[in-house]
């Protein structure tokens, strides 16, 4: 109990009920926003918003001026909820807690995951405004003994220890390496791994380099929970990183990270996300 006491599949069904009764949208792809994607939801028709503190268990969230609501809606045609807004570790949540919309969109009946994030940079191929395709994550936080599937396992949702070395689905990225074709936009995009540090700080030199010897290629504060998450209750997930700033991995380089940066740069591509991720929408349609 204590800090892993977790909100029971009951409470989580209460939640994905709640919502079920006021729409008739049975979403088939969960979407969650990242810095820049929030937009997405302006593409949706029959537009539907839940804010967040109107659902039965959802946290409330603490950063001032984000939307932090639940959309649903059609995308290409395709039922999608979508959050618009999410909940980080640094705000305060435990990781749980910050993955728990997860388990909701599992439970209102979707299948798909799309997760996207902002992130630095660490590769030295990368610049700023590429997109990189996740083909895998390092769980820096779970190696520090943190966890979002830590205290009691309930079977319903998934296994006590569940494999994570597929964690990325295959499938999905062959799609998005259709997108990116049919968008011609190769030479901006990458596959690589991410990885989520705690925040809200950014890194040190120290701790870029170190990242960097581990074969990181992003780093942002988000969405590996949310991964561990949907594969623990079986979901196909596909993930991808805005990268907003290169890291600073040198001590004569005085460039600092900037969050006003992060949110310039999430604008600037706003319109190529949204239509990034509109086309895997219509792909996933077809299968
Ligand atoms: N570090 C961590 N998180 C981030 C960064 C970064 O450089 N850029 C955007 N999110």
């Amino acid at each position: 109990k204590g800090c892993f006491e977790k909100f029971s599949f009951e409470a989580l069904q209460e939640s994905a009920q709640y919502l079920l009764d006021r729409t008739s949208i049975r979403p088939r792809i969960g979407i969650i926003c990242g810095s820049g994607l929030g937009p997405i939801t302006e593409t949706l028709t029959q537009k539907q918003c839940f804010p967040y503190e109107e659902i039965p268990h959802f946290p409330t969230s603490t950063v001032k001026g984000h939307a932090g609501q639940m959309v649903f809606g059609y995308l290409q045609g395709v039922p999608v909820m979508c959050m618009q807004g999410r909940f980080h570790y640094y705000e305060g949540y435990p990781l749980w807690k910050c993955s728990m919309p997860v388990r909701v969109m599992k439970l209102v009946g979707a299948s798909h995951l799309i997760v996207t994030n902002a992130a630095g940079g660490l590769n030295d191929k990368f610049s700023v405004g590429d997109i990189m395709l996740m083909k895998d994550h390092v769980n820096m936080m779970g190696f520090a003994g943190n966890n979002p599937l830590q205290g009691p396992n309930d079977d319903r949702f998934g296994p006590r220890f569940p494999p994570m070395n597929r964690a990325y689905d295959k499938q999905l990225l062959t799609i998005c390496d259709k997108v990116v074709e049919e968008m011609g936009i190769q030479n901006i995009v990458h596959k690589g791994v991410y990885t989520c540090l705690g925040g809200p700080n950014y890194e040190t030199v120290a701790e870029m380099k170190l990242l960097k010897v581990l074969g990181v290629d992003a780093v942002g504060m988000s969405t590996v929970h949310e991964v561990i998450t949907a594969r623990h209750c079986d979901m196909k997930v596909v993930a991808f990183s805005l990268i907003t700033n290169m890291c600073v991995a040198d001590y004569e380089d005085h460039t600092e990270a900037d969050h006003e940066d992060v949110v310039i740069i999430a604008k600037r591509m706003e319109g190529l996300l949204k239509e990034f991720v509109s086309r895997v929408v219509d792909h996933i349609k077809e299968t």
